[in-house]
C-alpha cells in the first residue's frame, strides 16, 4: 500500500497565456501576479510544502525564466540586504530560496494541461505525484493537498479535489459523477471536462488539486485532443478510470480562482484580510468606496 510519503513531487503547470489578464501578463506571467505580498505561484508552492512535498516541476513555456527565478537564490540581493542591515527581509529572502526544490520543464506549445502533464514525466519519473494549478489559490487547514496525500495513501488510487458549483457554471469545469464512500470522499464513476449545463453528471467540480500515478502518463500519451482543442488531463483520467478506481476528496476550505480579474480581486481582498497590519486600512478603504460610490 501506498504512503503519502511516496508522493514526493508535485508538478506545477505555468505555461499558459493569461489571457484572461491581459494586459496585466503581457510581459509578466500570470503565475507570478502578485496577491498582497507574494506571487499567485508562491502560495501553491508553499501549500505543497506544508503538506511534505518540497520537489517542485515546474512546467513553464521556453521563454519564462522569471518564475523559477523567483525561487532561486539571489546572490546580489542577499549582499545588499545584508550590507545595509536589514536582517529580517534578508531572512525572508532566504527563506523563500529554501522553501523547496525546483525543476523547470518546458511545455513548448501550449497544448492543454493533459499535455503539461505529460511533458512533466521524465523530472516526476516513475513514482505517484502531485499536479497542482496554481491558478487556484486555496486558504486550508489544513492544507487541501495534505488530506488528499492522506486519503491517497487510504485508498491507493489516484485523488481529485472537487467542490461543488452552481450549476450554471458546470461549463468551466472538469466534472465529476461520484458515489459518496465516506466524509467527504467519492469514488468517481465518470468524468467529463466543461461539459454543456444541461449533460453534466453532477455540480461537483475539479478544482486545481490532483495526486496521480505514473500510469496516467501512457495514457496521456494516447489521449486525443478534446475540449477547446486541448489534450485534457480529464479525458485522459477518464481513460484510467476503465483500469483502476479513481477517488475525490471535498474540498474543506477557501478556493479562490486567481485567473481571472473578479477571482484575483476577491482573492486580494481575502488575503490582505488575513494580515492583522492590512486589516483595518483595508475596511477604512473599502467603507470610503461604498461612501463614494452611494454618493455618501
Ligand atoms: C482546468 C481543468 C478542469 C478543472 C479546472 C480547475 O481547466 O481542465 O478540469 O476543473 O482547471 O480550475 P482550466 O481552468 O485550465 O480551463
Amino acid at each position: 500500500m501506498p504512503t503519502s510519503a511516496a508522493v514526493r513531487s508535485v508538478l506545477i503547470p505555468a505555461a499558459g497565456l493569461g489571457t484572461r489578464m491581459l494586459p496585466a501578463t503581457k510581459a509578466i506571467p500570470k503565475e507570478l501576479l502578485t496577491l498582497v505580498d507574494r506571487p499567485i505561484i508562491q502560495y501553491g508552492v508553499e501549500e505543497a510544502v506544508r503538506a511534505g512535498i518540497r520537489r517542485v516541476v515546474l512546467v513553464t513555456n521556453p521563454g519564462n525564466t522569471l518564475t523559477a527565478s523567483h525561487f532561486a537564490p539571489a546572490p546580489a540581493l542577499e549582499a545588499a540586504l545584508n550590507a545595509s542591515g536589514k536582517a529580517d527581509l534578508l531572512a525572508d529572502v532566504r527563506k523563500l530560496t529554501d522553501l523547496a526544490d525546483v525543476t523547470t520543464v518546458h511545455q513548448p506549445e501550449p497544448l492543454g494541461l493533459g499535455h503539461a502533464v505529460l511533458c512533466g514525466r521524465d523530472a516526476v519519473g516513475n513514482a505517484p505525484f502531485a499536479v497542482l494549478l496554481p491558478d487556484d489559490v486555496i486558504d486550508a487547514e489544513p492544507p487541501a493537498l495534505g488530506r488528499m496525500l492522506d486519503v491517497f495513501a487510504e485508498l491507493d488510487g489516484p485523488v481529485l479535489l472537487v467542490e461543488r458549483v452552481p450549476h450554471a457554471a458546470v461549463d468551466r469545469y472538469g466534472i465529476i459523477a461520484a458515489e459518496p464512500i465516506g466524509d467527504g470522499v467519492f469514488r468517481v464513476t465518470d468524468l467529463v471536462e466543461k461539459p454543456p449545463v444541461p449533460d453534466a453528471p453532477s455540480d461537483l467540480a475539479i478544482i486545481g488539486r490532483y495526486v496521480l500515478t505514473p500510469d496516467v502518463f501512457d495514457i496521456l500519451e494516447a489521449t486525443e485532443r478534446g475540449a477547446g482543442g486541448e489534450i485534457q488531463l480529464t479525458d485522459g483520467l477518464r481513460r484510467l478510470l476503465q483500469t483502476r478506481p479513481i477517488f475525490a476528496c471535498a474540498l474543506h476550505g477557501t478556493r479562490l480562482d486567481a485567473g481571472n480579474r473578479s477571482g484575483f480581486l476577491r482573492a486580494t481582498i481575502h488575503f490582505a484580510a488575513r494580515q492583522p497590519a492590512l486589516a483595518a486600512d483595508l475596511r477604512e478603504a473599502l467603507d470610503s468606496v461604498t461612501e463614494t460610490a452611494t454618493g455618501g
